[in-house]
């Protein structure tokens, strides 16, 4: 998965390069600046005072010394004081200077801490937000695989009101394994027929009917054609009905070019779970034609799975991007979507 965010202390990270939160001195300091040069140990303190300090929004790379990342990438995020003071130009500038120094060192691995969010003060939602966005930027045009590590989860939080929405979306629709198996069961098996023909209860199980996937005049030997069609083929037919390349379909999942070129190379490829809803996902697939997804991959959507309640809410809402959803999930504790 090209972006992931994880749990971790980030000086325990085997990369090619950790990101240090560092100041413009560069000659250390508390949170995770003092935890990368206790780390290192002496060389590098040596190494930065060679450096000349660095300004706010750029970085600068040393080595990793005793840590076991080969590098480390030292960037100055800005002190937050109300927002309007150009502080997100700065921090998005501090991802964009960090991943290209990355590049130019030839780095496969880079993690980041969370820029900023510590003592200087960057609110932790804003703050995933901008590095979610500039990483996912980059990511789009160019290989590598990044970490956002998140050292303290207690404080990490995605906003208030999405957590609250999916929190309720997943309380109205949870189903527990026992007490509603039977009403589990008719959901999954309930027949893809057009509305019209459904009774009242399917609709109810189904929550969310796209009847617009099932128009009662659709090509019948086409549907006919689709039912049999593996999971490979359904993603090759869907990425060229959407018009997209296959690299933007990957990327847009989060999924590694090696990962995609097997799926597209073996026709009965089956993929993960996470791996097909990525996919539907990146494709944005209606519910309906996600569960088709599914189903060739031999899964199904369960209301006994609050990972795939949390996705059903991102596609009742619209919402397919991968990033947020992961943040979502991260923050549900929840596996995250991609290979
Ligand atoms: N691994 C990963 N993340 C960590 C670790 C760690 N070992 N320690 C702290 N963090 C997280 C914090 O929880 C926070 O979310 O790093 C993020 C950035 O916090 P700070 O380290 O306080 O950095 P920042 O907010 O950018 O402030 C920089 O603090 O340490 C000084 O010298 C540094 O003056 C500079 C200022």
């Amino acid at each position: 998965m090209p972006l992931e965010i994880v749990r971790n202390d980030i000086t325990k990270m085997k990369v090619d390069a950790i990101v240090n939160a560092a100041n413009e001195s560069l000659l250390g300091g508390g949170g995770v600046d003092g935890a990368i040069h206790r780390a290192a140990g002496s060389g590098l303190l040596a190494e930065c005072r060679t450096l000349g300090g660095c300004k706010t929004g750029k970085a600068k790379i040393t080595g990793g010394y005793n840590l076991p990342a080969k590098y480390v990438i030292h960037t100055v995020g800005p002190i937050y004081n109300d927002g309007n003071q150009g502080e997100k130009a700065l921090l998005e500038s501090c991802y964009r200077e960090s991943l290209t120094l990355a590049k130019e060192y030839n780095c496969e691995t880079v993690a980041f801490p969370l820029i900023s969010s510590g003592v200087y003060g960057y609110p932790k939602d804003q703050a995933l937000k901008v590095a979610i966005d500039v990483i996912s930027d980059f990511l789009l045009e160019n290989e590598m695989t990044v970490y956002i590590v998140i050292f303290d989860k207690a404080a990490y939080k995605i906003s208030e009101k999405l957590f609250s929405d999916i929190a309720e979306f997943i309380d109205d629709n949870y189903v527990d394994e026992h007490t509603n198996y039977r009403r589990e069961s008719i959901r999954m098996n309930a027949p893809m027929a057009p509305c019209a023909k459904r009774k009242k209860a399917d609709v109810d199980f189904l929550e969310i009917c796209d009847c617009k996937a099932l128009p009662l005049e659709e090509d019948l030997d086409a549907k006919l054609k689709q039912i049999d069609e593996s999971f490979s083929q359904m993603l090759l037919r869907k990425i060229d009905e959407k018009g997209m390349t296959d690299a933007e379909c990957y990327k847009k999942a989060n999924i590694d070019r090696k990962l995609f070129s097997k799926i597209r190379s073996d026709i009965h490829y089956k993929p993960s779970k996470p791996t097909a809803l990525a996919f539907a996902i990146s494709l944005e697939l209606s519910l309906v034609e996600t569960e088709d997804m599914l189903r060739k991959a031999g899964f199904a959507l369960s209301h006994s799975n609050k990972f795939d309640i949390i996705i059903e809410y991102f596609i009742s809402k619209g919402n397919y991007n991968i990033f947020e959803i992961n943040e979502a999930l991260f923050a549900f504790d929840q596996s995250l979507l991609g290979a």
